[in-house]
């Protein structure tokens, strides 16, 4: 089942070692310590969790603290102009860092610098940045540090032209008890907003075994949340030998032993297979909590989006979701001011969010993207319809949300514990199996544990309960 061309070849991977043993020699005993500032989705979580095990290998100490730090890495994100300008802001701020020490290394990597024209302003305008690498690189880490520290050329590589999979790279989990799995990487999907196919390339999924290896280990050092994870799973397998399908996949991690949940993380409706579906409900391991983004609730915006599919498809998956499970949360992505997005087709999106009644909607507000499509497309909506717009919306779904998080007092529930609260002595947060968050009071730390608690009171955001 292993199709060789998606992954990093061991030469490479023998080469990478070397810089890795010349690093540890160069650095032993000096105490260094690294900072990796993470933005963006839970694909850079996972990726930096990558780069934090490696990290590790190399003989540093991960520090949370950067201004203590030898090696400084921003992991950034190029969805939204917004999260562009945080990473240039981030790396703005490194600059005194090297200007006090000149022997301090500064990365940059991520979505944003897989873009040409972000890779050059990075180059010509931040000095004191030693290399920036895109998304496909990360392997290379070693002989990027490698260089940095012995003073080499500064390094600006974008993608490779056909990006691999580099399996077996150490990673430094952040949790002890919730973990990221990706089983893919890339997108074919090209929605016309999105910069994601052009920053992470082609999809290209993981052999099935190293997935299941590393849930089985999982399960088996008390992992309790699982999120396998890509840009869309269900497409998982299409470019594999045998053509594994993410329900199969699913099937396999149903027979793994281990008290733990399964989440998805992203499903495209066009790809949301009956199979796939089945497989999720049957699940030994499957969660209540299902997100499926809609984008917009007018056909004619999804096929200016190019998401192969239109309103009737999306709420038939709704409903087979549903009758396989009546309490599954249903959660979704929404963009407004996609452009051409008239009041009519904005209303639209309104009466599905009224006819579906999520529990939450990520909504978010049309940020044309360089280099897609919809960056080029006419009629671009102004900048006070879209905020009108956003607003609107998120006070449709607060109302609806509120509602629905109203039905849940009284009721007894399974959470998987978070941690304390950060403002307040004795209060923990925890999720339930439907994701939904729940704070509530105990002299106990449970952390990392299931418990089950009593919901007292609910509002739009959180359910409050006591421990039972
Ligand atoms: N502008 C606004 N939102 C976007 N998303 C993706 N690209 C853009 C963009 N250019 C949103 C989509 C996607 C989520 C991860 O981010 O809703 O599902
Ligand atoms: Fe972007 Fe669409 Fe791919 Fe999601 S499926 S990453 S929205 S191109």
């Amino acid at each position: 089942m292993i199709n060789v061309n998606n992954f990093v070849s061991q030469e490479e991977l023998l080469l990478q070692e070397k810089y890795k043993s010349q690093i540890r020699r160069q650095i032993d005993g000096k105490g260094l310590c690294a900072f990796v500032y993470t933005l963006g989705c839970q694909q850079n979580e996972a990726d930096s969790e990558r780069i934090r095990g490696v990290l590790r290998e190399l003989g540093y100490r991960i520090t949370e603290i950067e201004e203590e730090a030898d090696f400084l890495l921003v992991n950034t994100c190029a969805i939204r102009e917004h999260a562009e300008k945080r990473a240039l802001s981030i790396i703005g701020r490194f600059k005194h860092y090297k200007a006090k020490n000149p022997d301090i290394v500064i990365g940059v990597c991520g979505c944003m610098t897989a873009q040409q024209h972000r890779s050059e302003q990075i180059k010509h305008s931040y000095h004191y940045v030693d290399f920036a690498f895109g998304t496909s690189l990360m392997h290379r880490l070693p002989e990027f540090i490698y260089n940095a520290l012995n003073k080499g050329k500064r390094r600006f590589m974008l993608d490779s032209e056909r990006p691999q999979i580099a399996e077996g790279l150490e990673i430094e989990r952040e949790s002890n008890y919730k973990a990221w799995v990706s089983i893919m990487y890339g997108c074919n999907n090209f929605c016309t907003y999105c910069i994601v196919p052009y920053v992470r390339g082609r999809e290209r999924s993981r052999n099935m075994k190293d997935i299941l290896d590393e849930v089985r280990d999982l399960a088996s050092r008390g992992y309790h949340d699982i999120t396998l994870l890509g840009q869309n799973v269900n497409s998982y397998g299409k470019d594999l030998e045998g053509k594994p399908t993410i329900a199969d996949l699913l099937n396999e991690i149903s027979k793994i032993d281990g008290d733990f949940m399964i989440h998805l993380m992203t499903s495209h409706p066009k790809d949301a297979s009956s199979e796939m579906i089945e497989a999720l409900s049957t699940n030994s391991h499957r969660t209540n909590h299902f997100h499926l983004p809609l984008q917009s609730g007018s056909d004619e915006i999804l096929k200016k989006m190019n998401r192969h599919y239109d309103i009737d498809r999306y709420l038939s998956i709704v409903d087979e979701l549903r009758a396989k499970n009546k309490d599954i949360t249903l959660t979704t992505d929404i963009i407004v001011g996609f452009p051409g997005e008239s009041e009519a087709d904005f209303e639209k999106t309104v009466e599905i969010i009224k006819k579906v009644r999520f529990d939450s909607i990520f909504s978010f507000i049309f940020s044309p993207r360089k280099g897609t499509p919809a960056y080029e497309m006419e009629n671009q909506i102004p900048e006070e319809i879209k905020h009108t717009r956003y607003d609107r919306l998120c006070q449709i779904q607060n109302e609806i949300a509120n509602e629905i998080n109203q039905t849940y007092v009284g009721k007894e529930i399974r959470v998987l514990v978070d941690g304390k609260s950060k403002n307040n002595e004795n209060v923990y947060t925890s999720r339930t199996e439907g994701n939904k968050i729940v704070h509530f009071e105990c002299e106990n730390d449970y952390t990392g544990n299931f418990i089950n608690v009593k919901i007292t009171r609910a509002d739009t955001f959180a359910l409050y309960g006591e421990k039972i």
